[in-house]
């Protein structure tokens, strides 16, 4: 089977290194890919907004199956398109991409099918939303409707901040996606990734995993796509999965289906585990990434024939072995991210870095002069399993002391709280 995988990232990198290992693969191609992917798929160029340009290279490449891994062109009906033209998607329609594109839809939708969420409002207008803040109080969370390339959420923990938020929405700061603003209650707990592959009809648990979100040690500084994630996460226990499946995944996969929007692709739900059980705090209509990476490290079966299964429709009877071990990864990133990082650092060593257990996926890599490059804010995702989170992550940042690259940096501590639990014995 032909494959064409769409995306650059570390996510993808572990996407095409797990179908890579398939028997069912007869040629992957990756657009536009980085080099690690280059080292498993043929790299194209294509303008992934043109679909009808991706369309004409699917059929001259007699292409089985397309793989999308990032939002936006999910968002924007890549699926569709593609489908239109009799090709195979692995990846949700537009309309339920709506689940990550709007968060204003995923509220209406928890909200009309009694599914878990924090309490909260939808405005248009900046004087309705801050007579809303005014009414509820602080700590609030302000969100933008639309895709923001994870920089749309403020925690505003005073009236002050909250305010200020909404006025930078509102003024425009993420263009079209911040002309809607949802503000929400600020719920606490521990947070867990949870994912599962749908195919319209059955969602299967697809594994879970926690991620570090802020750039420093300890959980702080600004926010990030993810500075690190192990899985599986302690937090999701059956019964967790359970009630998660049951009060959240099972009412958004009918109430999809009743809106003639059914799901099929990956459902990643972020989820807050309150006193009160598991809450949705959002979905995301991809894998997460570095979670995907953590992911793709313990699957045991055959990604690809997974897939299938999905596009198919034949989800019922399947099931999905994964390994017991705990993997763990660490992002490298280039100095000056989140901000502007700095491009063009030379990058050695990664040889002596990978071993057995260990794979470093790249993500904002490049080739320049023959010498592999930084080429991005998060660079490198170190990954590694081990019997323990604690076993993982000790392996993990060994590989990272033997990749030779000054200019990058990483979190010290990806996976403290399990290894503290791990310490105490519980
Ligand atoms: P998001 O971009 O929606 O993933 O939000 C980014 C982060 O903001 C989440 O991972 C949470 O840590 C936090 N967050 C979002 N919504 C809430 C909420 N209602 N209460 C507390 N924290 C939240
Ligand atoms: N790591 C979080 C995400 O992929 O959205």
């Amino acid at each position: 089977m032909n494959v064409l995988l769409l995306g650059s990232g570390g996510r993808e990198h572990a996407l095409a290194w797990k179908l890579s290992a398939s028997p069912l693969l007869t040629k992957l191609y990756a657009s536009p890919g980085n080099p690690g992917i280059g080292r498993v798929a043929e790299l194209v160029k294509l303008d992934v907004a043109d679909h009808s340009a991706v369309a004409a290279f699917c059929q001259e490449k007699k292409i089985e199956l397309v793989v999308v891994g990032p939002e936006g062109p999910l968002v924007a009906g890549i699926a569709d398109d593609l489908r239109a033209w009799g090709i195979r998607v692995f990846g949700p329609s537009k309309a339920s991409a709506r689940l990550e594109g709007s968060k204003g839809f995923t509220k209406d939708l928890c909200a009309k099918f009694n599914i878990p969420t924090a309490a909260y409002g939808r405005f248009g207008d900046l004087a309705s939303a801050k007579a809303y803040v005014e009414k509820t109080g602080a700590p609030i969370v302000i969100k933008a409707d639309g895709l923001a390339a994870g920089k749309g959420v403020t925690i505003a923990m005073t009236l002050d901040e909250a305010n200020a938020a909404l006025e930078a929405c509102f003024d425009g700061a993420f263009g079209a996606a911040g002309a809607e603003v949802v503000v929400e209650e600020y719920l606490t707990g521990e947070e867990a990734s949870f994912f599962c592959l749908c195919d319209g009809a059955t969602a299967l648990p697809f594994g879970t995993a926690q991620d570090h979100k802020r750039v420093g040690d300890g959980d702080t500084g600004p926010n990030t796509g993810g500075m690190g994630a192990y899985s599986p996460a302690p937090v999701m226990t059956p019964e967790m999965t359970e009630r998660t499946m049951r009060e959240i995944i099972e009412p958004t996969m009918r109430g999809m289906a009743e809106l003639g929007a059914p799901f099929a692709g990956i459902l990643f739900a972020g989820l807050m585990i309150t006193d009160q059980g598991p809450k949705l705090i959002e979905y995301n209509t991809r894998f997460g990434d570095p979670e995907c990476q953590v992911l793709m490290m313990r699957l045991k079966d055959d990604l690809l024939v997974l897939l299938n299964a999905a596009v198919d429709g034949q989800l019922t009877h399947m099931s999905i072995r994964w390994s017991n071990e705990t993997a763990l990864t660490v992002v490298m990133a280039a100095r000056g991210y989140p901000g502007t990082p700095e491009k063009g650092s030379v990058i050695r060593g990664l040889d002596k870095a990978e071993g057995e257990s260990v794979q470093v996926f790249h993500a904002g890599t490049a080739i320049n002069g023959g010498a592999l490059v930084a080429n991005g804010g998060r660079v490198l995702n170190v990954t590694a399993t081990g019997k323990t989170v604690g076993e993982a992550q000790a392996k993990a940042y060994a590989a990272v002391d033997r990749i030779d690259w000054p200019q990058g940096f990483c979190r010290r501590d990806i996976g403290w709280q399990a290894v503290a639990r791990e310490k105490a014995g519980a």
